[in-house]
């Protein structure tokens, strides 16, 4: 088969999903491996770096994009949209549940589509948790950033002083990202709150001491615990569905002024009702006083680690891949499929 890796064109986005390893992998099963030129930059994976495993190098994105199977980080942009055909194979993150103008041009152009987060492997999406573990990483500290005052935030510093309380942060949804994001903020000596739905997990955080106390999720509860935080990071999932809405407008007009939310749900349509995409170049915005921190790509800011966690994943999966698109090493990732959707909570996510 003949592979494309395209250079990641979303804003900011420097990570690449298969690093030399990957490819030297793949042409050793006797596939042939397109990278666009600087495709791996980002990364600190060059060229020649993927020449010297087999690679051909390519120096336009219609040339990637030619190939049988395209890898890719994030979900197409509307500008590639243009490579869409019905004899292309895409394999990527596509949070499809919110971008239903992407699942639109997908299915309209006939593309075999599969989704790295809808991927199951005994009950864990082994494509999402490498990028979770490090957006789950990274909130506390961007969380702890924007708190500063001249970023718009209150003022408050997470560890708190001698005499002085700590911050508290509310973590919505303990799974990979919001495990440790949990951590993360306990090991900043915040007092952390940890929600979700899944009794079990909150009793084996609580156990591991990444949290603080644990909260059962239910409005009333959650209202109680956002109202008292200075940092709230949402980090719920439905496997394929859009977010749950876990935290209110209500909630969120109680926090005081300058507090922070960090969203990383957002890519699958956010967890927190006032929270809206942004972006690596402007991460942030105000409401209700509450700073919001609601980017998509947020590993994308470390990308040499990012590339090199997403590839290690990928990798069996690609090899599964090309040797039996019906494998049940792929099980719940096919989301697109003959123009039509063909992963159930996807499809009703879209209506
Ligand atoms: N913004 C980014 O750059 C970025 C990067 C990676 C992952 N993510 C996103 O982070 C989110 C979490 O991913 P994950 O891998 O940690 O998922 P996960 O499945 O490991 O964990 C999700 C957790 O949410 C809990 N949950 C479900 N419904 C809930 C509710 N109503 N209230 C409280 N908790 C609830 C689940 O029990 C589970 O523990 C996903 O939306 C994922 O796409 C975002």
């Amino acid at each position: 088969m003949l592979i494309g890796l395209p250079t990641e064109i979303k804003d900011r986005e420097r990570r690449v999903a298969l690093d030399p390893n990957a490819v030297a992998a793949a042409v050793r099963a006797d596939h042939r491996v397109v990278v666009q030129s600087g495709a791996g930059d980002g990364a600190g994976f060059f060229d020649a770096e993927y020449e010297k495993v087999g690679a051909e190098i390519v120096d336009d994105a219609a040339d990637a994009w030619a190939a049988d199977l395209v890898v890719k980080v994030k979900e197409p942009q509307p500008g590639e949209y243009d490579f869409f055909r019905d004899d292309l194979t895409l394999f990527t993150y596509l949070h499809l549940a919110a971008e239903p103008e992407l699942a639109r041009a997908l299915a309209d152009a006939g593309v075999t589509a599969y989704a790295y987060e809808t991927l199951t492997e005994g009950g864990k999406l082994p494509l999402l948790a490498p990028m979770s573990e490090i957006a789950g990483r990274v909130a506390p500290i961007a969380g702890a950033t924007f708190l500063a005052a001249h970023r718009g935030g209150s003022g408050v510093l997470i560890g708190g002083a001698a005499g002085v309380p700590q911050a508290r942060v509310v973590v919505v949804g303990l799974g990979a990202a919001g495990g440790l994001a949990a951590r993360g903020a306990k090991g900043l000596d915040a007092v952390v709150i940890g929600v979700d739905v899944d009794l079990a997990r909150l009793g084996e955080a609580a156990h591991d001491g990444d949290v603080t106390t644990t909260v059962a999720s239910n409005e009333r509860a959650v209202g109680e615990a956002v109202e008292d935080a200075d940092m709230v990071i949402g980090a719920a999932l439905v496997p394929g569905a859009r977010a749950p809405l876990v935290v209110t407008q209500e909630h969120v007009a109680s926090m005081r002024p300058g507090s922070v939310i960090v969203d990383l749900a957002i890519d699958q349509g956010g967890c927190i009702e006032t929270a809206r995409p942004t972006t690596l170049s402007e991460p942030t915005y105000v409401e209700h006083d509450i700073v919001h921190y609601c980017v998509t790509n947020v590993p994308g800011q470390y990308p040499r680690t990012a590339s090199r966690a997403l590839s290690a994943a990928v990798t069996p999966r690609l090899m599964a891949l090309l040797s039996d698109p019906d494998s049940p090493k792929l099980e719940g990732a096919l989301n697109v499929r003959g123009g039509e959707l063909t992963h159930e909570a996807v499809a009703e996510a879209l209506g």
